[in-house]
């Protein structure tokens, strides 16, 4: 039986329609609640689960003053940035807009060797460099600093390639999870030891086109990329 409610024509509810309105009393309407998952969210930026860490406009900012510092400090030298494939090509192509001296780029592909939840430091290069670092001073651009091997084994490989000098820019960095000093010269942010995703950094190749830092709330609902 519908009821007659103040202001709605006798006759004009439907039970179906009733429901929409009327506050759902779990008593009644047993509601079972369902997370969507990140491809069924009408927004993936805004999914709840993604906690804001850093936000866009600090990144933005930051990367300004690190372009800033960088400009200094290699006036009339030879600079070559170097990104480490996948996660830092979001990285790079900001700061190399934010330097202000002529450079040239090049990019290094690497896989991890093992498990992927524990990194070994030994890499398989996927792509070599396109030119020779003879004569060039490197900054190695990295997302993230974790336990610093990966950088550590890429930097040796570079200081036996004649260069002019090696110094490494991280985004981020996690000193909680260091089993090696890695030397950055230039680090963007600090972090406390969470799993983080954007800006370059992937959960299963997802997530690097958000504009922001996050750390998920539940990895468990993070969307893999197939
Ligand atoms: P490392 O050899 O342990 O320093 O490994 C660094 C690499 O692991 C980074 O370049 C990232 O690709 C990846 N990594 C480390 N921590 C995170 C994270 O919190 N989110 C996503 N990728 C990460
Ligand atoms: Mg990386």
């Amino acid at each position: 039986m519908v009821p007659n409610l103040p202001g709605i024509p006798a006759g004009a509810l439907t039970a179906s329609r009733l429901f929409c309105i009327l506050p759902h009393r779990s008593g009644d309407y047993p509601i079972k609640e369902k997370r969507m998952t990140a491809n069924e969210r009408e927004s993936f930026m805004t999914d709840a689960n993604l906690k804001v860490l850093i936000e866009a406009d600090r990144i933005q900012a930051r990367v300004r003053d690190m372009g800033r510092q960088i400009t200094e400090d290699y006036r009339g030298r030879n600079l070559h940035l170097l990104g480490v494939l996948k996660g830092a090509c979001v990285f790079l192509s900001d700061l190399m807009r934010a330097i202000d001296l002529p450079l040239s780029i090049d990019f290094i592909g690497i896989s991890s060797y093992g498990a992927s939840t524990k990194s070994s430091g030994e890499v398989r290069i996927t792509k070599d460099l396109d030119k020779s670092l003879a004569g060039k001073d490197v900054l190695v651009v990295e997302d993230i600093i974790d336990t610093g091997l990966t950088l550590n084994y890429l930097v040796n490989i570079f200081k036996s390639r004649e260069v002019n000098s090696v110094e490494i820019a991280a985004l981020l960095d996690k000193p909680e999870r260091h089993e090696i000093d890695a030397h950055a010269r230039y680090i963007g942010f600090t972090i406390p030891n969470h799993f983080v995703v954007g800006y370059g950094l992937d959960f299963a190749e997802s997530y690097r086109n958000l504009p922001f830092v996050a750390v998920p709330e539940d990895p468990g609902m993070l969307l893999a990329q197939k």
